[in-house]
């Protein structure tokens, strides 16, 4: 699956299971195979009837017969033995809703040890509305101006059960066949496999469609569909792309690419896709990104349309959800994770190959560089808090959801980066296609992973430096959690030092310290060699400290080349020094994704305590001299936090806008010139005109703004705005308009065709400065049943709405007046709530902002769930105090120095603030700054 990951928000990690409710299916019984049948699917009103097969094994005799049942109404069950066709009588059966379990309790003889049943539950249920299970979306038919439905599945990870009992974890794969009975003549049915059997009965009159036996599958990726939608096919026939009428025309570029993508894995792996076909449904509603169920992927419709609206970016990330996708079929589909504890068994390897193949099917696009800042640097930053481990216990449907998270996708995916390089591609590639052949058809655990390793290893006779196991080393990355900093400093006139300590930005406790096998790469100034990216030596868990040569006369060192290995690195500040100085002379002499990696690590050791905040603050000066797209992601990161929470101070916070601003203009012009005056089409010059453009124009630069202001105005006269600028320019128009601009861009929000165009004019809307506009924009949320806003596009509202200061104050008013209304109006009120709330913890800033928000959480009548969780979020508000407290009085002085253009720092001198009077001074702006803002 294609989780949308909001790595900066998800708060609370995996949680202790102190209930003793036992969720785990009891393992007396297992499933052989299963034969489903939907009836009358997508009626008038969304009731079916089902009917579930199981052949089952007894492993131990048992009396219960125990499956996993949720919100379904069971009518009958019915147990026969298969041997003798004879009946065991059922006592009764309940469904215990915590547990989403259906117990079937049986008359003597009971299940005996060693024989196989026949189980058939009659049941009916009706379509979901809240996008699990099997459920409904529309989408309105332009020509009749008539809502068309379709009812679709989403069963990862423990939503089959929503749908059909059965035994729903994915240790268990079986065959499956599947049988669909639609009521009208109009409807189209899909499924894993290609139909096998089409045809009208003639008593019932209905349409039946059978589908053939399956390979073996866990329930997770079993799908189905019916619904009106179009189909066009690729040229081999293979890939079928599904959507409403409408839209079928922005399928062309999908559908010439995805052969060669499904094509990039069968070489890679050296093993065919099994299936005959691959259907790709573009779905209207939709809880995740995209979903890998095997023949029938299913997507969010940004992620699978492309026309000649789209943007660059959204060309890439059609590309890489596809790809994410079809190398689940692989890794996932064909081997499955045992157990969800082991998640990344799939989505770390969907995630890698999402960069690592597609770099092979658009070289230009620099995938395996973007890579380092989209998931290397973005998990580093989620696991600088505390986290779960990649591999961690879970058990509870609630803690299952929680881990399709930043680790299992983003850490899981750097990790086997790391391990790519360690190895070297051959190694890792041939480790990869023996763990695939070994387990195809079954499930896996990483020691499946380790041995199929250690094997290529032994049959190479290869070896890593200072005699280090691979399972060892990989195990202290997937069983710790979090990741080390490093830390490099000159020991003697000939010597390093390096050792290890986690880094954590908050909760240090220092009596868990996990350490990690580190592979040390490094490179010196006078090296200067940055294409060697195995490790030349290890810093073991036993190790207190690795002694490396090092003479002073070689200039700077640079630890973690190509920023390959999964952590930070800290230097002594003569280093850091010396690092700023070559960057400001000539950057190129150091790596690109070192210089990404210097930056973004500067930022977040500061913010840890580990580093002064002038040290990353001097460093991204140099970037007058960045002609590199890539290391500019790093720094608006960096910037972009620290400006968020420096807000808060009258003197700093104006000083960072206009820091920002600088920097932010500085980009677009290099941007600007390279894409308008040089008509530089290449990938990462778009995407990054695209990124930076909105940047600029929100920091009001006025290059941009004019610009954004001229596109904005033909627009309304009747012509298009470039597809990579309309984001900036849709947003400055609302911006400076009233409501006519708004309303403007709301109706191109309902009304385009395009996804990119949706998605730019609705972060447009949330850039009004009028709170009577916003509230209104909220309120629409109130509209229940006709909200002309759908659910998936919510949590993009929320969080546009509060990157801006009159954002936050709507919002925040918003929640405090209209708390009951929306739980009792809004689609998933409670939810919706919640994270409105949480989003704002992570954003307030300004003393008023925070009493407000205080407000919020303070007021009488609550409900428990909601305290609680706004209880929970309130967490996040103390941090960023933390943070401002910090940085404050560094930023102030750094700031109050910096209008003097001095050359380069001495960083000892800029950074110890030792006078009395400097203390004083800074104590003092501490306290203006709490008091008046
Ligand atoms: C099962 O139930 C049927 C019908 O109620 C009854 O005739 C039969 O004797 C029962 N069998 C057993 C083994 O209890
Ligand atoms: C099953 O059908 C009954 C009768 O039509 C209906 O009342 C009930 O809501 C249905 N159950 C589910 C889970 O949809
Ligand atoms: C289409 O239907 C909507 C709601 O069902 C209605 O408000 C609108 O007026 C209709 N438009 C046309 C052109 O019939
Ligand atoms: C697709 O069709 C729509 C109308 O149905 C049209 O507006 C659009 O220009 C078409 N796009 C392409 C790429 O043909
Ligand atoms: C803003 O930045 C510019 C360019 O560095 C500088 O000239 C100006 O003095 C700054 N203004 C303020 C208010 O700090
Ligand atoms: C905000 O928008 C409302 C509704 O269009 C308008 O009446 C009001 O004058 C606007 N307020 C400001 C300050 O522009
Ligand atoms: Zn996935």
């Amino acid at each position: 699956m294609l989780e949308i990951i909001l790595l900066a928000l998800s708060c609370c990690g995996i949680l202790a299971d102190n209930d003793e409710t036992v969720f785990r299916l009891p393992g007396d019984t297992i499933p052989l195979s299963y034969n489903l049948k939907f009836v009358d699917l997508l009626n008038d009103d969304f009731s079916y009837n089902g009917v579930t097969k199981i052949l089952i094994q007894v492993k131990s005799t048992t009396t219960v017969l125990t499956l996993n049942a949720f919100e379904l109404d069971i009518k009958n069950v019915k147990v026969v033995d298969t041997e003798l066709s004879r009946e065991i009588n059922v006592t009764n059966f309940e469904l215990i809703k915590k547990n989403e379990q259906l117990k079937v309790n049986l008359k003597e003889p009971w299940l005996i040890a060693g024989r196989q049943y026949n189980v058939e539950i009659t049941y009916n249920g009706t379509l979901r509305t809240d996008m699990t299970g099997l459920y409904r979306s529309s989408y309105k038919d332009e020509e009749s101006n008539a809502t068309r439905w379709l009812a679709i599945s989403q069963f990862e990870p423990t939503y089959a059960r929503r749908a059909f009992p059965c035994y729903d974890e994915p240790g268990f794969k079986t065959p499956f066949q599947i049988t669909i009975v639609k009521t009208k003549k109009t409807q189209i049915s899909l499924s894993n496999y290609p139909v096998y059997k089409e045809y009208q009965d003639v008593q019932t009159g209905k349409f039946v469609s059978d589908y053939p036996v399956t390979e073996p599958m866990p329930t997770y990726l079993v799908a189905i569909s019916v619904s009106e939608f179009v189909e066009k096919s690729s040229n081999d026939n293979k890939f079928h792309v599904y959507t409403h009428k409408e839209y079928i025309n922005q399928t062309d570029y999908i559908r010439e690419k995805a052969p060669k993508l499904l094509n990039l894995m069968e070489v890679f792996t050296g093993i065919s896709y099994p299936i005959d076909k691959m259907d790709l449904l573009a779905v209207p509603d939709f809880a995740a990104g995209a979903m890998e169920n095997w023949g029938l992927n299913t997507y969010q419709e940004k992620y699978l349309l492309i026309s000649e609206k789209s943007t660059e970016k959204s060309k890439e990330l059609v590309t890489t959800v596809v790809q994410h996708e079809l190398t689940h079929q692989w890794f996932g589909n064909l081997v499955t994770c045992a157990w969800w504890d082991y998640l990344w068994l799939n989505e770390a390897f969907a995630t890698f190959f999402e960069y690592f193949a597609v770099q092979v099917a658009e070289p230009e696009w620099r995938m395996e560089e973007l890579f380092v800042i989209e998931q290397h640097q973005a998990a580093l930053s989620y696991d600088q808090r505390p986290r779960h481990a990649i591999t961690s216990s879970v058990q509870s449907p609630d803690e299952i959801e929680g881990i399709f998270d930043g680790i299992s996708y983003d850490k899981g995916a750097s990790v086997l980066r790391m391990l790519k390089y360690t190895l070297g591609s051959k190694l890792f590639r041939d480790s990869l296609i023996l763990y695939l052949k070994t387990h195809k058809y079954a499930s896996a655990e990483p020691n499946n992973l380790w041995d199929a390793i250690d094997s290529v290893l032994f049959d190479t006779e290869y070896k890593l430096a200072d005699n280090v196991q691979v399972r060892d080393f990989m195990r202290s990355w997937t069983e710790n959690p979090g990741y080390p900093v490093l830390s490099v400093t000159a020991k003697t006139k000939n010597t390093l030092s390096v050792t290890q300590k986690r880094f954590l930005v908050d909760k240090k406790d220092e009596s868990v310290q996990p350490k990690w096998y580190i592979g040390l790469t490094y490179t010196t100034q006078q090296k200067n060699e940055f294409h060697d990216v195995q490790p030349v030596a290890w810093l073991k868990p036993s190790d207190d400290e690795k002694t490396i040569k090092f003479n002073s006369d070689e200039g700077w060192v640079i630890f973690n080349v190509q920023s390959t290995g999964f952590y930070r690195v800290n230097y002594d500040l003569n280093n850091w020094g010396l690092l700023i100085d070559q960057l400001r002379s000539d950057p190129k002499a150091i790596h690109v994704l070192n210089r990404a990696q210097l930056i973004d690590d500067a930022f977040n050791l500061a913010r840890g305590g580990e580093l002064p905040f002038t040290v990353p603050f001097e460093l991204i000066s140099y970037l007058d001299n960045e002609n590199d797209f890539i290391p500019w992601y790093s720094a608006y990161n960096g910037i972009s936090y620290a400006f968020d929470r420096m807000r808060r101070c009258d003197f700093v916070g104006p000083k960072m806008q206009n820091f920002t601003r600088n920097l932010a203009a500085k980009v677009y012009s290099k941007v600007n010139k390279l894409y308008e005056d040089k008509h530089d089409r290449r990938h990462l010059t778009v995407t990054s005109f695209d990124a930076f453009s909105s940047w600029a124009c929100k920091f009001e630069v006025p290059e941009c703004i004019e610009s954004a202001t001229a596109y904005f105005k033909t627009w309304q006269s009747g012509i298009d705005i470039p597809a990579d600028i309309k984001e900036a320019a849709l947003c400055t128009g609302v911006r400076n308009g009233g409501e006519r601009e708004w309303n403007d861009v709301f109706n191109l929000y309902l009304n385009t065709f395009s996804t990119s165009e949706r998605q730019a004019a609705q972060l447009a809307l949330a850039c009004s400065k009028n709170t009577t506009i916003l509230n209104n924009y909220l309120e629409i949320l109130l509209q229940g049943e006709n909200c002309t806003i759908r659910p998936n596009h919510y949590r993009l509202m929320i969080k546009s709405l509060a990157s801006t200061p009159v954002g936050i104050d709507v919002m925040t008013k918003f929640l405090k007046d209209r708390w009951q209304d929306s739980l009792k109006l809004m689609w998933n009120g409670e939810e919706t709530i919640k994270s409105m709330y949480s989003t704002l913890a992570s954003k307030v800033s300004i003393k008023s902002e925070i009493d407000q928000l205080n407000a919020v959480k303070n007021q009488t009548g609550l409900p428990l769930s909601l305290s609680s969780s706004f209880n929970a979020s309130h967490y996040e508000v103390e941090l960023n105090l933390r943070y401002f407290k910090k940085a404050h009085d560094q930023l102030h002085n750094w700031f109050g120095d910096s209008s003097i253009t001095t050359p380069a720092p001495t960083l000892s001198s800029a950074t110890s603030i030792s006078s009395i009077s400097n203390i004083i001074l800074c104590l003092i702006i501490i306290m203006t700054c709490f008091l008046f803002k």
